[in-house]
């Protein structure tokens, strides 16, 4: 054995406490560090021969590449939709690379049966029915990805070819309808072989990203008995806004469509009593996607994805060797899902919920959304900023009075992040410049509020 990991191997005690050490010091700094630090990466060095021990990685890496690193998990970081990390999910996180499972094939671990009942408990905390099953992969990019190679194997189905097995040439075109869909969907379609193109803007309510379920029933009615796909979104990333899914679901009486739902973070607002009426009816779509490195505050990468239709996934993505086995009753999750071997990132979710539980999660969720309001309320009372849309859950979209131009709202975005107290995203809404502030972080409370609305007033 190399010299360095033989003396590291009688010395794992000391360098993993040396490890702790700086992660504690790190997180107990989290909310003071600059919120998002511009790139000035260090250059880049030639591959070391010998090597400096883990001690010297940790110092190389504390001095170079660690004063750059934004505080993306702390609770001022509200661009994109962040989640950060709770306590429970960070040791579940460390567990996951301790025991280093492959989380693939039973047989040899019980690492499986612990993913199983992890995405049980995730099941409930969406409420879903027994009828779904479900699998982890590493965002919901991945999850719309299986969700819509779900899509597309059913459409298959519905013409009598499998697009697994004769490639989707024999499938032709897929109509994909969606009010405001992410541009996740489209990556997927492209990655499908399915085409960008496939998809079908819908026309939303007026002032709204929701989709007009009667100018959906329109289209669908146009595709003449042709199978289409309808991807619903449950909480859109400008506005949060909410397609009305039992109303989406109700149309199969009359069509064929298979109904995907991008329920990313919105899915969560099932967790609340007060926000779970925004998704009623998530239960009968065909597919489901959520995200567990936003809303669930998991480390990255995580998501998991379910779907009523086992059996065509299990088509899709079986990995049959003799080595490996055939795929049984009860799949393993290589036959699921796109990767093959696959870390345990069930661990860092299954941790926070047995900590935390349906109660902790919620009170994350409703503590967030109160977090928004409150920003919004301010927003509103400053007179250079006005809302672009009401805070419906838990982002705040909002841009600056008069006719704000995209120079003008970039120049404000720069001002947030070089006061290094919060870090916002631009966007576009309905075409307007403006910006977002996603709040789905644990740690944000109403004194980051204070200070962001201090930054904002200028
Ligand atoms: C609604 C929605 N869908 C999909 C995604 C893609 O998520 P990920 O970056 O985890 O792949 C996002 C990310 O913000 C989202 O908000």
């Amino acid at each position: 054995m190399d010299p360095n990991l033989s003396d590291e191997l009688a010395r794992l005690p000391d360098l993993l406490d040396g490890i702790r050490r700086y992660a504690v010091e790190v997180l107990s700094g989290i909310a003071d560090r600059p919120v998002a630090v511009p790139p000035q990466a260090p250059r880049p060095t030639p591959l070391s021969d010998s090597g400096m021990g883990t001690e010297g990685a940790l110092e190389r890496f504390r001095s170079h590449w660690a004063p750059g690193f934004s505080g993306s998990a702390g609770p001022r970081y509200l661009g994109f939709v962040t989640g950060g990390a709770t306590p429970a999910s960070l040791a579940g996180d460390w567990l996951t690379s301790t025991f280093d499972q492959n989380a693939v094939i039973a047989g040899d671990s019980s690492a499986l049966a612990l993913e199983r009942e992890a995405v049980g408990w995730l099941r409930e905390l969406f409420g879903l029915s027994a009828g779904h099953a479900g699998a982890f992969v590493t965002g919901a990019t991945m999850s719309n990805f299986v969700g819509l190679a779900l899509a597309r194997e059913w459409a298959g189905e519905r013409i009598g070819v499998s697009v697994a097995r004769d490639g989707v040439a024999a499938l032709g075109n897929l109509p994909v309808l969606s009010g405001s869909p992410h541009t996740s969907v489209y990556k997927a379609l492209a990655m499908l072989g399915l085409g960008r193109g496939c998809v079908r803007e819908v026309a939303t309510l007026p002032d709204r990203e929701a989709v007009d379920v009667d100018r959906l029933a329109a289209e669908l009615s146009a595709l003449n008995g042709r199978p289409g796909v309808v991807v619903a979104n449950a909480g859109t990333v400008n506005t949060v806004d909410f397609d009305d899914l039992r109303a989406i679901s109700a149309l199969r009486r009359r069509y064929p469509f298979w109904l995907h739902v991008d329920a990313a973070f919105g899915g969560f607002a099932a967790v609340s009593p007060q926000y779970a009426e925004l998704v009623a009816g998530l239960d009968e779509a065909d597919s489901v996607c959520a995200d567990l490195h936003k809303w669930l505050n998991v480390p990255y990468d995580s998501a998991i994805q379910f779907t009523r239709r086992r059996d065509l996934q299990v088509r899709i993505f079986q990995n049959s060797a003799a080595y490996l086995g055939l795929p049984t009753d009860d799949p393993d999750f290589m036959h699921l899902t796109p990767e093959n071997s696959r870390r345990l990132r069930a661990l860092p979710a299954w941790f926070t919920l047995a900590a935390y539980g349906r109660q902790g999660h919620r009170e994350i969720v409703e503590s967030d959304v109160a977090l928004a309001r409150e920003l919004g309320e301010r927003i509103e009372e400053m007179p250079h900023l006005r809302l672009l849309a009401p805070v419906r859950l838990n982002v705040v979209c909002f841009t600056l009075a008069g006719a704000p131009t995209t120079e003008r709202v970039a120049e404000l975005a720069r001002t947030v992040t070089e006061s290094g107290v919060a870090f916002l995203t631009p966007t576009v809404y309905k075409g307007t410049p403006g910006l977002r502030a996603a709040f789905s972080n644990w740690r944000t409370t109403d004194t980051d509020i204070v200070r962001i609305a201090d930054v904002l007033r200028g």
